[in-house]
């Protein structure tokens, strides 16, 4: 029997998920207390309490203040099925479509179920505001020049003291401030390969960093990837010796866009994989901080004894998506991300940093993201329940435990590239499911983002939608 390498919580949590699985433990009704599990599994309350918080991640459990936690309502529709990619290396090509969506991303017109932005309406808009004048009114002649190349050291400080937080020991000298993340993909990429490299990515995967490949040549091997918990080691694994592999990018948590998160003991797993064919991980950090459980999934980099992964991040999705602030981490590739840097863009704006740095430091963050994570999960939840009700027999959907996208599964039938022009006529906008592979798959799927917040017009958008992609999926079993 093969060894079981899983911490004791992470053995407990799967004990529990297979009870909820099987229906022994009902949605809705209260989890066994902490107590009762420790006692029967003859385990320590502390091993009890990862075990719950690590399903609480996963969206199985729900802690109620001062109530203990309970089975997670079903959702009413099932998740998408693992996804099965080519395993072949594919040149990216460039997407019309992706480039539409982002075309309409910020237009009024379109209920906006598009793009995945905040809604500067939910932002901390008007403090960060102030404090980008405060510096400019301060200081302005000052700050009109250069920053050092890897960014102001006050802000490198702050992001460096909050990833302490998730047991990331990121030395402020070892970040280099980008424009987004985007900036920081791409240096991390320019770092560590050539072009004509491969590149190994979860399938489905974010648009924007299938771009980042393209622009640098490098082609994308597509793994398969599961709705709760991402690329599985084995899949890496033959990946990796099947070809040659420059670099691996992965989501650290609630990917973009399935939402899916891998498990501790797979993250390590991972990271063993990869250190032993010396391939480089690049992680993209972006949703993070938009967990709905207690804690905050730690990154690869906190696990990595190996100093073998780049970290991207940014503040594009909490905070502020037009100051364009990110940052990419790495000791071991420091160097080679300062040329990167120094080539691409020579150094980031000041006065946004300056301000974003002030905003870290004045403690309001934590506070804002606090309503942040409740309003997301608490949209989300309500987009579910609208899917349920609209969209045709045969959908699947995500259930994320973090971030602020669903990743819809329709029929077969249904050519999402279709429904986004027919949509797009009725002023609603939402991501074709094909700009998120390489290889052109994933026509019967497409992603929604809940960045706005629930309200009446997102709720008439989705039963349009439903609408719309029902009458589709009619039209085409009429027709065959
Ligand atoms: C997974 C992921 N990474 C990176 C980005 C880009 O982030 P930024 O706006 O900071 O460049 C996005 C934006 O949608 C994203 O979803």
């Amino acid at each position: 029997m093969p060894h079981d390498t899983r911490f004791r919580y992470e053995a407990l949590a799967e004990l529990i998920a297979a009870l909820v699985r099987d229906g022994t433990l009902a949605p809705g009704a209260r989890a066994p207390s902490l107590r009762d599990v420790a006692r029967q599994q003859r385990t320590s309350l502390t091993t009890a309490l990862q075990a719950y918080r690590l399903l609480e991640d996963r969206g199985i459990l729900q802690a109620r203040p001062q109530s203990g936690f309970y089975i997670a309502q079903a959702s009413a529709l099932p998740a998408p099925a693992p996804t099965r990619p080519r395993p072949q290396p594919t040149e990216v090509a460039l997407s019309g479509l992706m480039l539409a969506m982002l075309e309409h991303a910020s237009n009024p017109r379109y209920v906006p179920l598009g793009c995945a932005i905040p809604s500067p309406a939910l932002l901390d808009s008007g403090k960060l505001d102030r404090m980008l004048a405060r510096a400019a009114r301060l200081k302005g002649a000052a700050h009109n020049t250069y920053s050092p190349p890897r960014g102001e050291a006050a802000l490198r400080v702050e992001i460096a003291r909050r990833a302490l937080r998730w047991g990331q020991a990121l030395a402020p000298d070892d970040i280099v401030i980008t424009c987004g993340a985007t900036e920081a993909l791409a240096l991390a990429l320019s770092a560590v390969t050539q072009p004509g490299d491969t590149v190994a990515v979860e399938s489905p995967t974010y648009f924007g960093a299938l771009q980042v490949l393209r622009a640098l040549r490098l082609k994308a091997l597509e793994l398969p990837t599961d709705a709760h918990s991402g690329i599985a080691p084995a899949a890496l694994d033959a990946a990796l010796r099947a070809q040659p592999i420059a670099a691996c990018v992965l989501a650290s948590c609630f990917n973009n866009p399935l939402g899916c998160t891998m498990p501790e003991s797979n993250k390590r797993a991972v990271l063993a994989l990869l250190a032993q064919h010396r391939v480089p991980l690049i992680e993209d950090d972006v949703y993070g901080d938009i967990h709905f459980g207690a804690e905050r999934p730690r990154p690869f980099s906190a696990l990595d004894d190996d100093g073998q992964t780049i970290y991207c991040g940014s503040f594009s999705k909490t905070l502020a998506p037009g100051y364009r602030i990110g940052w990419v981490a790495s000791r071991r590739h420091l160097p080679r991300l300062l040329e990167a840097k120094f080539a691409a863009t020579l150094a980031a704006p000041v006065l946004p940093q300056l301000a974003l740095a002030e905003f870290l430091a004045s403690g309001g963050y934590d506070h804002h993201l606090r309503r942040l994570r409740r309003l997301f999960a608490d949209t989300l939840r309500r987009m579910a329940e609208g899917v349920a009700e609209a969209f045709p027999a045969g959908t699947r959907i995500s259930q994320p435990a973090g971030g602020f996208v669903l990743w819809l599964e329709l029929p077969k039938a249904v050519d999402t590239r279709v429904l986004f022009a027919q949509a797009l006529e009725e002023g609603i906008c939402f991501a074709p499911g094909v700009v998120f592979s390489a290889a052109g798959k994933y026509t019967h799927c497409l992603r929604l983002s809940g960045g706005h917040g629930w309200d009446a017009r997102l709720q008439q958008g989705l039963r349009r939608l439903g609408a719309l992609a029902g009458a589709y999926a009619a039209s085409r079993r009429t027709a065959q």
